[in-house]
């Protein structure tokens, strides 16, 4: 290849952690800045006028006054649940039994699951998503079509096969030594295939029976660089079903334990409801919190508490929009709802905290910020352009912010999949905003 491409606009690199240094200062910010994009790898971040002096004959694109950002991830999403989005009026164990489990039935047609994940993957990318952790349905085909479609648009995609063998309808059950097999089979074709990773996917503990649980532990242990995926402590009424169903578990967390399936490369969705031992059990183990909040919201399942977890316990968490409990798939909403609840606790979530939460956190959480997440030299060259002024309210108020905070948070409040002006794989631009979205 030649001499790649810079892209032209503001930039936005963390430099430091804003949760554990001053979020004002956690930003490199170049409002003349520049992207250098070699083979797929960012080359270099900086001021226009240095990365320009650099670079050679790159061809330049300027986006003016857009923001580029490193595309934003999202650790815990549904990709078959897209379709029920916004389904009225039940909490947690109604809202699967009604609307989730029969729309996953579907997936056992790989040609549907294909179209889905097809759909679902063009949502991410109009939304400045760029990867993800992403759930399967019981069906192996539901996870060849993710991949297939992920590898189609070369995604750094993370999914799994979910693992069921009871209280789910019978035409949405595995078994403890078919969920096994077809999960391995799915790792050797797929994990490390590309830009492609494989997350053991057991649902939660009410839908895997013990045995279940010990293949998938197994799993784990056979291919430990493999990431886990799974549900914790979402919603009392769950709670109090796993403690009927693990009697002999001192708690939800203690059940995951048990089996092997805590530690680095495990992320628990939603963990809205600890008990001070899971809390700190959580952090010993290295295990990753999926903060999925428009879903907490919208199912009615409880309020995140994110200072104590992320800052006092020191958990690792990313954001997530675990749609279709969550409502959006844009990381904007994501964020805004995030803000709000962690209001609700008395803490003011920064905006810098905030957009780390939904692209290096989150990468964080798949064992992924060496590679994706950041607007660094080295990583992949998966990146969002956002559009500051893609509304006219948007436009008033950023006429109006004073700093980069503001700015920020403006988009977080404000924003939707209009201000996604490009998004780039690999530094390949696979979607731009239609004129019609132009303000
Ligand atoms: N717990 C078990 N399965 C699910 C699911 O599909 N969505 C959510 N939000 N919680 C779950
Ligand atoms: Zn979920």
């Amino acid at each position: 290849m030649g001499q790649g491409v810079v892209l032209k606009g503001q930039t936005l690199r963390f430099i430091a952690d804003p949760f554990s240094s001053p979020a004002d200062d956690a930003i490199e910010h170049h409002e003349r800045g520049a992207v250098w994009v070699v083979d797929g790898l960012i080359k270099a971040v900086g001021p226009a006028s240095a990365v320009l002096a650099e670079c050679g004959t790159a061809d330049v694109i300027d986006y003016g006054d857009s923001l580029i950002s490193a595309g934003f991830v999202d650790c815990h999403a549904h990709y078959p649940q897209l379709g029920v989005i916004a389904s009225y009026g039940t909490q947690l164990l109604e809202w699967l039994e009604i609307y989730t489990f029969p729309a996953e039935s579907a997936f056992s047609d790989a040609r549907h699951a294909r179209i889905a994940a097809d759909f679902y993957l063009d949502e991410c990318l109009k939304n400045g998503t760029t990867s993800a952790s992403v759930y399967g349905t019981v069906h192996a085909v539901s996870v060849d079509a993710f991949f297939e479609a992920a590898s189609a648009r070369n995604m750094r995609m993370a999914g799994g096969k979910v693992m069921m063998d009871r209280n789910a309808p019978a035409f949405l059950r595995d078994t403890a030594q078919s969920s096994y097999d077809d999960s391995k089979a799915l790792i050797e074709r797929w994990h490390g295939n590309g830009r492609n990773a494989y997350a053991i996917t057991p649902r939660f503990a009410p839908t895997s029976t013990p045995a279940q649980l010990e293949a998938a532990g197994a799993l784990w242990r056979e291919y430990p660089t493999a990431l886990m995926q799974t549900h914790l402590s979402e919603n009392t009424d769950e709670i109090e079903w796993v403690r009927t169903l693990y009697p002999d578990a001192p708690d939800y967390l203690g059940v995951y334990e048990r089996y092997g399936l805590t530690g680095e490369g495990a992320i628990f969705g939603h963990a809205i409801h600890l008990q001070p031992r899971e809390r700190d059990a959580l952090a010993a183990s290295g295990s990753a919190i999926a903060h999925c909040p428009t879903s907490n919201l919208f199912i009615g399942s409880g309020l995140f508490d994110l200072a104590d977890l992320k800052i006092q316990a020191g958990i690792r968490v990313g954001l997530a929009s675990d749609v279709a409990g969550g409502t959006s798939l844009s990381m904007f909403k994501t964020m805004l709802a995030a803000y709000e609840i962690a209001q609700l606790s008395g803490y003011s979530l920064h905006p810098a905290q905030a957009w780390r939460l939904a692209s290096l956190n989150a990468a964080e959480t798949m064992g992924m910020a060496d590679r994706i997440g950041n607007l660094a030299p080295g990583m992949e060259a998966d990146l969002v352009v956002i559009d500051l002024r893609s509304t006219p309210l948007i436009a008033g108020r950023v006429n109006r912010a004073e700093n980069l905070r503001d700015l920020l948070f403006a988009q977080i409040v404000l924003a939707d999949e209009r201000a996604i002006e490009a998004t780039y794989i690999s530094g390949i631009r696979l979607y731009q905003r239609p004129a019609k979205f132009d303000a």
